[in-house]
């Protein structure tokens, strides 16, 4: 029997990396509500990840993350995707704008665009993702939904590198959530995003280790 309280498990020791010696600095990309931004951001503020937020930018012009940005302090940048002629134009003004904050690394922190080869080829191995499931199962949108109608009993999430692929590429760290009976969409999500809390600045912390 599952109980509502049962410690989620991660894939790698729930424990918070040396911080690297220089602060890396990051682009983040959000299209919802920021709460992974904010918590971005808080781990920085609280010393538990050596980085530097240069940039947020965001694709749609009521998403809640502008607000989240105003407050924090953060810099940002609204690049509207109904404005360009294609996926590959908008990541060209992606790469720009990240260029000119002097971001070296990018974060998907709820961003619901498809990325192309632009932006991977202008940031190799800089790129992560986090998303609401235990990849490879459920990938692309509605992966809460999805999980629930399939009936699995856990599911959780994923960061990893980014790849053409939508929600493919190798796997930092992954938490696992339960599916409890009564669980809705919104109720599972939010479960799933405790989680994602945790687990996001600790990934960003390790795949910056690993390249410095
Ligand atoms: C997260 O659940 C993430 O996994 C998915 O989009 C959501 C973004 O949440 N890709 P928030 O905007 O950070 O609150």
């Amino acid at each position: 029997m599952i109980e509502a309280g049962l410690t989620p498990s991660l894939v790698v020791p729930d424990q918070v990396p040396i911080p690297s010696s220089t602060p890396i600095k990051l682009g983040l990309l959000a299209s919802g509500s920021g709460s992974n931004v904010e918590v971005i951001a808080k781990a920085i503020q609280a010393g538990q990840l050596n980085a530097q937020i240069q940039v947020v930018i965001y694709n749609n012009p009521t998403a809640k993350v502008a607000e989240r940005a105003e407050r924090l302090g953060l810099a940002k940048v609204l690049l509207n995707h109904r404005e360009f002629a294609s996926r590959e134009a908008l990541d060209q003004a992606i790469v720009k704008t990240l260029a000119t904050h002097q971001a070296d690394w990018v974060i998907m922190a709820g961003w619901m665009r498809i990325v192309t080869q632009e932006l991977i080829d202008a940031f190799p191995r800089r790129i992560l993702n986090i998303h609401p499931s235990l990849l490879p199962s459920f990938p692309g949108a509605n992966a809460v939904e999805q999980a629930l109608q399939s009936g699995v009993k856990i599911t959780g999430c994923t960061v990893h590198y980014v790849e053409l692929a939508v929600d493919s590429g190798p796997i930092i760290i992954q938490a696992a959530v339960p599916v409890l009976p009564d669980d809705t969409p919104a109720t599972l999500h939010q479960r799933i995003q405790v989680q994602e809390h945790r687990i996001f600045p600790l990934a960003i912390a390790l795949a910056a280790q690993r390249l410095s």
